[in-house]
């Protein structure tokens, strides 16, 4: 039975939703994808810093200089986006559908974390405005180290829940909650299962551009 924690009006909290050998085959999926061309990279924000999480962006590229999707990684190769896979595609539809959504994603961020990565409090506005407006969700999958989530509301001071993303987890929020903010403050080293292949978190956030 999949465990749904209600967290807010349009967020709900999957936990253990992924199997084990789900975890593995979609941690193999990106750690494949991400060692080919266009693979993962460090991205540049606008102010010249580095991100402290490596990002492989699937079927649109995310430009950390502009905010804004694009057809090709214009701020780090040039070259095509990759893909986004179906069955990726199919996982985040499934998993959005038992949080009450209907989900057609055609992008996947996939952010990997180190033990000092981090991810501040943002919100997630960079889709089209049809998009947002119709409240279509973004749907998180978590693999590897548990971390430290913070999900807060519409305004960056709203009060925030902690909230524990482990390893399998899927997190979705569109509707009402499309827009709150929402970070990481840390992960917890050591703390994912064994056997999945690599060290630190893998975190996808599919969307509808
Ligand atoms: C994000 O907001 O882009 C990532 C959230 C997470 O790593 O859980
Ligand atoms: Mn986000």
């Amino acid at each position: 039975m999949i465990d749904a924690l209600a967290i807010a009006p349009g967020a709900v909290h999957l936990k253990h939703y992924l199997s084990d050998k789900e975890q593995r085959i979609v941690a193999a999926e990106c750690l494949e994808l991400g060692a080919r061309d266009a693979g993962f990279y460090t991205p540049i924000v606008r102010g010249g810093h580095p991100m402290s999480v490596r990002m492989l962006c699937l079927g649109r590229h995310w430009n950390a200089r502009t905010y804004s999707y694009e057809e090709t990684r214009s701020d780090i190769d040039g070259l095509p986006a990759p893909v986004l896979p179906e069955h990726l595609e199919g996982l985040a539809r499934s998993a959005a559908n038992e949080a009450g959504f209907t989900f057609a994603p055609d992008t996947c961020i996939v952010n990997w974390y180190r033990a000092a990565s981090r991810m501040g409090l943002h919100q997630d506005k960079d889709e089209s405005p049809q998009s947002i407006a119709e409240g279509a969700p973004v749907l998180s999958l978590s693999i590897g180290d548990t971390a430290r989530f913070l999900f807060g509301g519409l305004r960056r001071r709203a009060p925030v829940q902690k909230i524990l993303l482990e390893s399998g987890d899927a997190f979705v929020f569109g509707g009402a909650a499309r827009l709150r903010y929402h970070g990481v403050t840390r992960i917890e080293p050591g703390t994912a299962p064994p056997g999945l292949g690599f060290e630190g978190r893998l975190n996808l956030t599919f969307r509808k551009y």
